[in-house]
């Protein structure tokens, strides 16, 4: 192997400066190996200046850095590259022209870090031919094959700050706090950031809520001497029997983006049952910031991980985190399967006996 690339795709995740920290120090250190970095996600290679010959000085000092160095979008897919030609938007399959520039670059391996937008794009250039390694990266944590994904352990605790703040402001008010989290499907952020913060009501996806049980749970409270609540709602979250809360429905270039569902609960709360709450939408803030020593321990290991995958010609898989261990999953396994919270899963069950509810069932 004597040239590698590194590029990030899709949206940010705290622990990204560590992955490519770790390709370019293993790539240069281990395998005597060029590293090239790719600007803007595979849209870089498109980009006249979307190459960025890389070396030890130009990571030096950004592991604490969150973001990615290398910027990112999550627009980018080059089968589906949005143009305007005379005038007119047009959609066309550029993964062609990507493969000839990493043909002319003379590539050996690309290592791509990117949520399950981004490596099912990276599975597809696998397929035709392109020596990719992926690294699983979001901080929903809903990529299956791996037990973790860096950017997670930096966003729950980032929510579960919010939640420790809005505690004392709810407990003055002896209000109800609403806080609204990110993590598209899955409610791991959610549930992890609910428990660790000791929310009263966690509302995630995989378990469909009726605002009837929430209320009684806060009633509840109310009576017992408790007259504030704090509500971690996943972006997610539905009512039983309806659809999930979009901000915007999305198209073939744009993904559909969730949120809404707080504003909905909080209104509900506030003119239909007559209790005084706040809505906080938490939002890009749990994307922001600097990683915590887990990610940045997973996202080093991660990337170098990555290089010595590549090294060993493990074209078409993916690292992962199993137990302890760092060990590789192809792509197609990976991608197969989307992670969930388990409604039956340990976590849900020690959520329960903290007397946290999840809105499914009135409290006893
Ligand atoms: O997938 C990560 C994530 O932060 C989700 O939790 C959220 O729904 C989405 O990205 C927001 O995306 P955008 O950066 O387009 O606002």
């Amino acid at each position: 192997m004597k040239r590698i690339a590194v590029l990030t795709g899709g949206g940010d995740a705290p622990g990204l400066n560590a992955v490519i920290r770790a390709v370019v120090k293993t790539a240069i250190q281990d395998c005597s190996c060029e590293v090239l970095g790719i600007r803007d996600g595979v849209d870089g290679f498109l980009k006249p200046d979307g190459i960025l010959p890389m070396d030890t000085a130009q990571v030096r000092g950004i592991l604490p850095r969150g973001g990615t160095i290398l910027g990112t979008a999550n627009r980018g897919n080059p089968f589906a590259h949005r143009l305007v030609q005379g005038g007119e938007e047009v959609i066309i399959d550029q993964s062609d022209a990507v493969i000839r520039r990493i043909q002319d670059l003379k590539l050996d391996a690309l290592v791509i870090a990117g949520g399950d937008g981004t490596l099912n794009i990276a599975q597809r250039f696998y397929r035709k031919g392109v020596p990719v390694v992926g690294i699983p990266k979001t901080i929903d944590n809903d990529i299956g094959g791996t037990d973790f994904s860096f950017g997670f352990d930096s966003a729950v605790n980032c929510a579960m700050e919010a939640i420790d703040r809005l505690h004392t402001t709810a407990e003055s008010h002896h209000r109800v706090m609403v806080l609204e989290l990110m993590g598209r499907h899955a409610g791991f952020i959610a549930l992890h950031a609910g428990v660790s913060g000791g929310a009263d009501v966690i509302l995630i996806p995989e378990i469909p809520f009726r605002m009837e049980a929430v209320v009684q749970q806060i009633r509840m409270r109310q009576e017992k001497g408790s007259p504030f609540s704090i509500l971690a709602v996943s972006e997610g979250a539905t009512l039983q029997g309806s659809r999930p809360v979009y901000a915007s429905l999305g198209d073939e270039i744009n993904a559909p983006r969730l949120g809404g569902i707080g504003e909905m609960v909080n209104t509900a709360l506030n003119n239909q049952y007559g209790i005084e709450s706040r809505l906080i939408v938490l939002g890009h803030l749990q994307r922001g910031g600097s990683p915590t020593a887990f990610d940045r321990w997973l996202g080093t290991n991660f990337g170098s991980s990555a290089v010595h995958l590549a090294a060993a010609g493990r074209f078409g898989h993916m690292v992962s985190l199993h137990g302890s261990q760092i060990e590789a999953v192809s792509l197609e396994q990976a991608l197969a399967v989307t992670k969930r919270v388990d409604p039956h899963s340990n976590a849900v069950r020690t959520a329960r006996a903290m007397g946290i509810y999840f809105g499914d069932e009135v409290p006893a």
